[in-house]
């Protein structure tokens, strides 16, 4: 797990540089040097945990239907990188044992646990569990997701794996729940203010902040001190923090 104060996250990989999701966007956040890369998952028809932000394939690959509607095979004979620019071709959908043994020991993972347009997919923390294990990356993995039943499901059945909350909206004193439940919190950038890190920081909550991609967004959120910011150019991201951390000599 991160052990720098401040943790650089690349949002579905480096999205600003390669096609979201993909092999080719997670060796750029691990050669663009991010701490940790989050991507998004869902489950196939056929039990898979397929990693892909939208609940259907139309957006970014050359098929279309529901991922809960389409097997393994179906998803993996799909293209994921031509939509994005021409040298990316080829791109597949991946699925989250190959990230894993892809990144395992060059990048800590944060796993978004999306739903279905019907709702939380039945049975994807278990196979989430499953995979962590698997491949032996509890120490460097976190779970996230807007959807609060996965995480208390987690917290019953893998209390082991760190979580977070992830919310857009405001709401009261999040660090309350956030203790009551243990964990940390992935507040859309727009709700982090001083009385959010430090309330979160007096009770050992980790506030990480998503998703600035101009400096001039990043410069605040580091200036409040959130302990990581998620974005699609993790190198914008470290150079504010450097030039911020350079002019105060805390570097
Ligand atoms: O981690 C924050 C972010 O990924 C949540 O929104 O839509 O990009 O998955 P989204
Ligand atoms: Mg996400």
């Amino acid at each position: 797990m991160v052990t720098k104060s401040f943790c650089v996250l690349g949002h579905r990989g480096a999205m600003g540089h390669a096609p979201e999701n993909t092999m080719a966007s997670f060796a750029k956040a691990i050669e663009l040097q991010a701490d940790m890369t989050e991507l998004d998952i869902h489950l196939s028809k056929d039990g898979e945990l397929i990693v892909i932000h939208d609940s259907s394939v139309d957006r970014t690959t050359n098929g279309k239907g529901l991922v809960c509607d389409l097997t393994l095979e179906q998803i993996k004979n799909l293209d994921a990188g031509s939509w994005f620019a021409p040298e990316f071709a080829g791109q597949r959908v991946p699925v989250l044992g190959e990230v894993m043994e892809f990144i395992k020991g060059k990048i800590d993972l944060n796993v978004e646990v999306k739903a279905s347009p019907q709702g939380v997919y039945p049975g994807i923390i278990d196979r989430l569990i499953e995979e962590i294990e698997r491949h032996d990356m509890v120490d460097s993995v976190v779970v996230s997701s807007f959807q609060r039943p996965y995480l208390h499901e987690l917290r019953r059945k893998a209390p082991h794996i760190k979580v977070a909350l992830l919310y857009s909206k405001a709401f009261d004193e999040p660090w309350q729940e956030a203790v009551d439940q243990g964990w940390d919190l992935h507040p859309h950038m727009s709700l982090v203010d001083s009385r959010l890190v430090d309330e979160a920081h007096a009770r050992g909550i980790l506030v990480r902040a998503w998703n600035p991609n101009k400096a001039e967004e990043m410069r605040p959120l580091i200036k409040l001190g959130v302990d990581g910011v998620g974005t699609n150019y993790p190198e914008i991201l470290q150079q504010v923090w450097r030039e911020y951390h350079a002019e105060r000599g805390t570097l």
